[in-house]
């Protein structure tokens, strides 16, 4: 960083590393040391960094053109990816929106869910975290943080529970969450003024939390009653991180009304995708959304690559080879280290809890210091590291990552 900095504080920061390229799950730094990339972009950069496939449909894409405006113009990308999103979506799911952002893509599905139903409110889900728009905000509650110095933010949106995978009784903590939502429907929000219920079905900033399946099945069974929509958010848990290509796959017979993208959708260029039900997208008026960017040829281009590999034979058996080997270390390393208090989460989306915030800074702070792994945080009291390496992490990659972490636990007990 030069001496006079010209960019904005207002980002946080999780290393100081300021580099050159990447490639596949490793990063190069302006001084050549090279890190292994466990954050890989917030969950985004599923295909890995500079993916031959991927970089090459954006250079072919930009040689043809840019950006060709999606209410100006058709373009032969657009069709070709609602295609793909078809086949690769909850067989319900069947017309497709674009936009940037995952909380572009968010705020889109709940102004289509409030169009659609005519009603004025929303459901989320403690621990949630929606995006940094004003309704999203008002969405989130992840951390106090996304919201702070913001209010006043938009109404109308009421917070129901999560069950929480520390509770030693699951079933009694999911009767308990569904309680809580049941006694909201009576008291806060009516159902006949409830337009959806948003959750993402594996927490992501929240803690890397897996909703259990019969919570699952409750909300389904209580917006099936109501003529409430389910929105499933998976701008994180989405694009094969779970290992099935969407988190709500893991629950035979579920299906959403509306799907939210991002994320890994398109390896890193932005872009994000709501996927819907034909007869839902006719309520939302001609004109009634809209953007500059989305359905840009570029990101179309960048996400038509990644679905081809993420789709490839053999890709999705790797996420769930290399999640498995991942939680079978990770519990190894719980046996000699009590601070470790869980190990969870499908596929590439693991979350190691720990009973101390200042050890999950410590220990993250000597993976990336001495065993050159670059791993994050999450959760409401940071008490949570989570795994999200590229989708393309190999068996070496997982023990090199995971000997690191092993030796960063052992320096900070
Ligand atoms: C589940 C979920 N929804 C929405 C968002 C917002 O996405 P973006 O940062 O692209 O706006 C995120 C970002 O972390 C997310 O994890």
């Amino acid at each position: 960083m030069p001496a006079t900095s010209h960019l904005s504080n207002v980002w946080f920061k999780v290393t100081p590393l300021e580099v050159t390229h990447g490639q596949g799950c490793w990063v190069t730094t302006t001084s050549g040391e090279e890190y292994l990339d466990f954050a890989a972009g917030i969950a985004v950069n599923s295909t890995g960094h500079a993916h031959p496939a991927v970089a090459k449909a954006i250079a072919d894409q930009a040689q043809r053109f840019i950006h060709a405006q999606v209410n100006v113009f058709n373009h032969d990308l657009l069709e070709p990816l609602a295609s793909k999103l078809n086949d690769i979506t909850p067989s319900t799911i069947d017309t497709f929106f674009f936009a940037n952002s995952g909380a572009e893509i968010t705020e889109a599905a709940v102004k289509l869910a409030k169009q659609a139903t005519k009603r004025p409110h929303i459901i989320v889900f403690s621990g949630s975290f929606h995006g940094r728009t004003a309704m999203t905000m008002a969405m989130t509650t992840s951390k106090t943080g996304y919201r702070a110095g913001y209010a006043p933010l938009p109404s109308g949106v009421f917070v129901a529970p999560f069950p929480d995978p520390l509770a030693p009784d699951q079933d009694a903590e999911v009767a308990k969450a569904l309680q809580g939502l049941d006694h909201m429907l009576k008291a806060l929000t009516a159902p006949e003024e409830t337009a959806a219920m948003i959750l993402e079905p594996v927490l992501g900033e929240g803690g890397y939390m897996q909703a259990p399946a019969a919570f699952i099945e409750g909300l389904a069974q209580r917006c099936k009653q109501h003529g409430i929509l389910f929105i499933a958010d998976e701008v994180q848990s989405g694009m094969g991180r779970t290992g099935k290509m969407f988190a709500v796959d893991h629950y035979p017979g579920f299906q959403p009304d509306i799907i939210c993208m991002a994320k890994g959708i398109a390896s890193g260029f932005p872009f994000s995708a709501l996927g819907t039900r034909r007869e839902l997208d006719d309520k939302w008026p001609k004109g009634a959304h809209g953007g500059t960017y989305g359905g840009n040829a570029m990101g179309c281009a960048a996400a038509l690559a990644t679905i081809d590999i993420l789709t490839a034979n053999g890709f999705m058996e790797n996420v769930n080879a290399r999640g498995e080997q991942l939680r079978k270390g990770l519990r190894e390393l719980q046996k000699e280290h009590s601070t470790m208090t869980q190990v969870r989460g499908p596929g590439l989306m693991v979350g190691t809890e720990f009973d101390d915030p200042a050890r999950v800074a410590a220990v993250a702070k000597h993976c990336l210091e001495e065993g050159h792994l670059i791993l994050m945080n999450a959760g409401t009291y940071g008490r949570c590291i989570r795994w999200m390496p590229p989708l393309v992490v190999s068996e070496r990659e997982i023990d090199l990552a995971l000997a690191a972490f092993g030796a960063a636990l052992k320096a900070t007990a």
